[in-house]
């Protein structure tokens, strides 16, 4: 597949695929919280009367986006599942830091630096043609939900329904993403607690760990594991040589280029199947997270399934996908608004 973004170059070593991004910004069974309350308001046609058409007002611009700039469809898909994870589905992610605010938005925390800004500008897009035809009828949460699906079903995963009826939040704050947004270093107990504090059981962990069959990862976030591992000197035992040469071409330990990236799936990283748990298998996991979950025991079995069963990732990642987009959903006015610009408070 051919990559059209003017800031993209590409580098072929063998089969890894490396990639320099100039970005302009930087890309249960144990129900317990009370985020895992779904809202009954929330429904496939709640958009029936007051906008109809918002499906394929969203469609034709992720389709648009997904032709010209590829990377628009993991950077929306991680882009959701930031913003889920922080204060819930409620658009948060995309507000702008007030110039001269003492605490900065969501998307200036640390862990949100690398997002990719394909995935605002899809949002922006996306939200742009919505206003055209509707105006201040659909929220910014519902828009990112829409396009995240798009892109997951544009890339080969699997289609499913998304629920409306989000309102937008109005609280976005840097200082409440650190705990709430896993690392590329986090144990699997850490995974399995962040996963459960949103109502997400470890098959849905699993399952939506999947999204990681396509984009990219900056060296910063493997390079511990190329050259130092837990601080012993030596690289991870549990990467795969081939894949730990490669990545050392590209990523050195000292002075490398920081806008280098490398695929999750080195062998098809546009395309949304269910390899990634095969490279797991095989010992070929860019993130130490990733790799721990086909070595730890509460994990492995899950691997080893949507390894051998496309249809069954397929299924579970659906499933996970409509369970994230529900966490902590906003609701009516007190709490929420309805966004003209999505990156604005009204
Ligand atoms: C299980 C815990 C997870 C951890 C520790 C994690 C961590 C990361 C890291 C470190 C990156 C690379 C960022 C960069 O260097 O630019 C990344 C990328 C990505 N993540 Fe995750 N992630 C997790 C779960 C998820 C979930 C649940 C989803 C979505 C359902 C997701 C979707 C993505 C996508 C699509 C990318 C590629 C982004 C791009 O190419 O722009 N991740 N993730």
């Amino acid at each position: 597949m051919s990559v059209t973004s003017s800031s993209l170059f590409v580098f072929t070593f063998s089969l890894f695929v490396f990639f320099i991004l100039n970005e302009t910004s930087s890309c249960l069974a144990m129900l317990s919280s009370k985020t895992t309350r779904i809202p009954r308001q929330l429904r496939v046609d709640y958009y029936a009367k007051s906008c109809p058409q918002v499906e394929q007002l969203v469609g034709s611009v992720t389709s648009q986006q997904f032709k010209q700039s590829p990377v628009s469809g993991p950077a929306t898909i991680r882009l959701l599942f930031h913003d889920c994870f922080v204060e819930g589905c409620d658009a948060s992610i995309l507000i702008a830091s007030k110039p001269g605010s003492k605490e900065l938005a969501e998307k200036d925390a640390e862990d949100n630096k690398d997002l990719r800004m394909e995935g605002f500008e899809t949002i922006r897009k996306a939200k742009e043609v919505v206003e055209k035809k509707c105006p201040t009828v659909v929220s910014c949460a519902d828009i990112l939900a829409i396009a995240a699906r798009d892109f997951v079903h544009l890339a080969g995963g699997p289609y499913y329904q998304v629920k409306k009826g989000r309102w937008d939040g109005k609280i976005s704050m840097a200082s409440r993403v650190g705990s709430n947004i896993p690392r590329a270093n986090s144990t699997v107990d850490e995974l399995i607690k962040i996963f459960n504090s949103k109502g997400l059981t470890i098959q849905d962990m699993v399952a939506l760990s999947g999204a990681h069959t396509i984009g990219f990862a900056h060296c910063k976030n493997f390079l511990t594991r190329l050259y130092n591992y837990r601080g012993k000197g030596q690289p991870d035992p549990d990467m795969n040589p081939k894949l730990l040469k490669a990545l050392r071409m590209y990523c050195p330990n000292f002075g490398g280029n920081t806008d280098i990236v490398a695929p999750f799936d080195a062998t098809t990283p546009f395309i949304f199947d269910h390899a990634y748990y095969g490279n797991l298998q095989n010992k070929m996991g860019l993130l130490a997270s990733d790799q721990a979950l086909a070595l730890d025991p509460r994990t492995k079995s899950l691997v080893q399934d949507f390894a051998k069963d496309k249809q069954k990732f397929f299924q579970a990642f659906a499933s996970a996908m409509d369970k994230m987009s529900l966490v902590k959903v906003v609701r009516g006015k007190k709490h929420g608004e309805r966004r003209r610009d999505c990156s604005m408070h009204m």
